[in-house]
């Protein structure tokens, strides 16, 4: 199968461009992105030789770099997207244009290719603030902010493409990932990072949200199976079944860092604060797909992971970088 990936230069991406090299002897993948600040080529330096690897720079918002891109594809696994929450609080135009524009372009595109598969990497968060029980896949949407607006427009719109065109497409919802490369300014490795350089640990409001955690290479089996054994027009929740308060799940990472709780620092809350998402993934489980790393082994193997690989994060967070409550206290 030849696999048009977009935002394969990003966290999930490019564990997902590694996951189907490594898998599927037979497949090629052609990386479509934008290198924002968030892709890095660094995260696929290790296949960049492979025959069956193509890298292309360009935006899915621009309608012929997409089809000459897509053109001769089986497949597109659609990632590229704006993905910070805070970032979207401070700004959402490139929000909109990316997520629901680019999407938008990406989808006419495959349209008129008449690609045979479109899978739609979407989020829990479009089902907003989930105070008990699980969402279903067909609960209503109810998102929070700009960024998980931004995301259920383009979910609609790929679903839209379906019942209207036949476009044969499938929507992913996962829960929040971890594992390499992802980048600091993401919970978990924002704050792994932080402790190895003994620098707080700004834990937003009471520190009792919850998030549902999915080893990202858990996520990327999924979509491979979605991808190849899904059913066209469906939508499958993947989850990764291991709720956590985000004080509990700080207190871990600084007892495997082995650095104090004194480093965890409260700070107002994020606007918007989303208390708990949980997903019910029977759907994803009836395809025959279940986590496969339990939460603490890979959550040991992030916080290693992310010790040995200080070349790849330093020059990330070394010049401009700034968290949005840095940039926040600054600019008071
Ligand atoms: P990321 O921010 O690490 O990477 C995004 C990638 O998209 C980058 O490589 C970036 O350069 C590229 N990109 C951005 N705008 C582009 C454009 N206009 N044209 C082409 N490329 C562009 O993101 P991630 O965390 O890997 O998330 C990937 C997808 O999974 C997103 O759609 C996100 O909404 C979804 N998702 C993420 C999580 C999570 O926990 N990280 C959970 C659920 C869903
Ligand atoms: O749920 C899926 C979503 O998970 C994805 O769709 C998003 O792309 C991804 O960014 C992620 O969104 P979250 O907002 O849940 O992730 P983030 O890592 O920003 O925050 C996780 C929790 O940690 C959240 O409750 C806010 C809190 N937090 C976050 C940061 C960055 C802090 O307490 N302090 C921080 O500095």
């Amino acid at each position: 199968m030849k696999i048009l990936v977009t935002g394969g230069a990003g966290f999930i991406g490019s564990n997902f461009v590694r996951h189907v090299l490594t898998a599927h002897a037979d497949d090629a993948v052609i990386n479509f992105d934008k290198l924002t600040y968030a892709g890095n080529l660094e995260n696929l330096r290790d296949v960049e030789t492979d025959p069956r690897y193509r890298f292309v720079r360009g935006d899915i918002g621009d309608r012929a770099q997409v089809l000459e891109a897509m053109e001769g594809v089986d497949a597109v696994v659609h990632f590229a997207a704006e993905t910070h929450v805070d970032r979207s609080n401070a700004g959402a135009a490139e929000f909109l244009s990316t997520n629901v524009t680019g999407t938008f372009t990406l989808l006419e595109a495959a349209r008129e290719l008449k690609v045979a598969r479109f899978v739609a990497i979407g989020t829990d968060e479009v089902y907003g603030s989930i105070a008990k029980g699980a969402a279903r896949e067909l609960d209503p949407l109810n998102p929070s902010n700009p960024y998980s607006a931004s995301k259920a427009a383009a979910d609609l719109l790929a679903r839209a493409y379906w019942t209207t065109h036949r476009l044969p497409v499938i929507v992913t919802r996962s829960s929040n990932n971890f594992g390499p490369y992802q980048y600091p300014e993401k919970v978990i490795p924002l704050f792994i990072t932080n402790a190895i350089e003994d620098k707080p640990l700004p834990l937003y409001g009471d520190g009792k949200n919850v998030r549902d955690w999915l080893y990202v290479l858990d996520n990327c089996a999924a979509i491979d199976l979605v991808l190849r054994k899904g059913k066209e027009g469906e939508i499958y929740n993947i989850g990764g079944s291991h709720e956590v308060e985000n004080i509990v799940l700080t207190r871990q990472v600084l007892h495997l860092v082995g650095k104090p709780e004194t480093l965890i620092t409260p700070v107002v809350d994020r606007p918007g604060h989303d208390r708990r998402y949980a997903l019910d993934s029977g759907k994803a489980h009836g395809l025959g797909w279940k986590p496969t790393h339990t939460f603490p082994k890979a959550l040991e193997a992030t916080v290693s992971w992310y010790k040995e690989h200080e070349a790849w994060w330093k020059p990330i967070k070394s010049g401009a970088f700034r968290t949005y409550y840095e940039k926040q206290y600054q600019s008071r």
